[in-house]
């Protein structure tokens, strides 16, 4: 499969070179290509481009920046992005500091991120997902627990079982929280995930949904 990241950050060069591991074509969408020689230099194959070369090379795309640009750039990889899942691993964040360890959103309960880009692009098929764990555990985590779970939601069922399927390749049990509402719920996450963080300088947990 070919996939488009949209981004060069941690989070999109650790899902490419994991995509590569597994057997994928990736490019990473970027302002400024410099940025990645090291990353195109150290994976096996991987491509660079702008944000719209980007999408329009994904047959999945993924997108992988700041949340607060996120429109932006979903703006510039153009139509690209029409009628594929689109992975959205952003998370809202506000450039405020974190309360007490607590990040601080620029959406509300009542809105999400990813509703936002939905309702501005119809045509792209938006699957929350990798939002709720840091970069070094989104491929192929290992926990004596066992797998851990990956919370998505999104509109179109078909985008959700790919997305389910790269997940499980990736090593992760899929928990589907719905339509593109859940997001109000799973971005928020990332806010939790983040407490021992910053409290503890914890980062390598993930979350597990037990189930009787
Ligand atoms: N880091 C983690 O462990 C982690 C875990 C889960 C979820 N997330 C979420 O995943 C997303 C990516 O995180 P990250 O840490 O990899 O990277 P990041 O630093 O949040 O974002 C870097 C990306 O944002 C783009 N960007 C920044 N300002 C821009 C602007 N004004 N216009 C266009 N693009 C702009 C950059 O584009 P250029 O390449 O053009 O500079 C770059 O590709 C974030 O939403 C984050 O909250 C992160």
């Amino acid at each position: 499969m070919k996939v488009g990241i949209l981004g060069s950050g941690e989070v999109a060069k650790t899902l490419g070179a994991g995509f590569l591991s597994h057997g994928h074509a990736v490019m990473l969408g970027t302002r400024s290509p410099e940025k990645l020689s090291e990353w195109v230099a150290s994976s096996s194959g991987g491509r660079v481009g702008s944000f719209a070369e980007t999408a329009a090379f994904g047959e999945v795309v993924v997108l992988a920046v700041k949340g607060k640009v996120a429109a932006d750039v979903m703006r510039a990889a153009g139509a690209g992005t029409s009628g594929k899942t689109v992975i959205d691993t952003s998370n809202p964040i506000a450039d405020a500091p974190p309360d007490q360890g607590v990040l601080r959103f620029f959406t509300t309960l009542d809105d999400s991120l990813m509703e936002r880009l939905q309702r501005e692009f119809p045509e792209a098929r938006m699957v929350k997902a990798f939002n709720s764990v840091g970069s070094r555990r989104m491929v192929n985590p290992q926990y004596e627990d066992g797998r851990p779970t990956m919370f998505i939601c999104g509109n179109h069922d078909e985008a959700k079982r790919q997305v389910s399927g790269i997940l499980d390749q990736f090593g992760w049990d899929v928990a589907d929280m719905g339509k593109a509402e859940g997001a109000r719920a799973v971005e928020p996450l990332c806010i939790l995930w983040c407490i021992p963080g910053f409290l503890a300088n914890q980062w390598t947990h993930a979350f597990k949904l037990l189930k009787s």
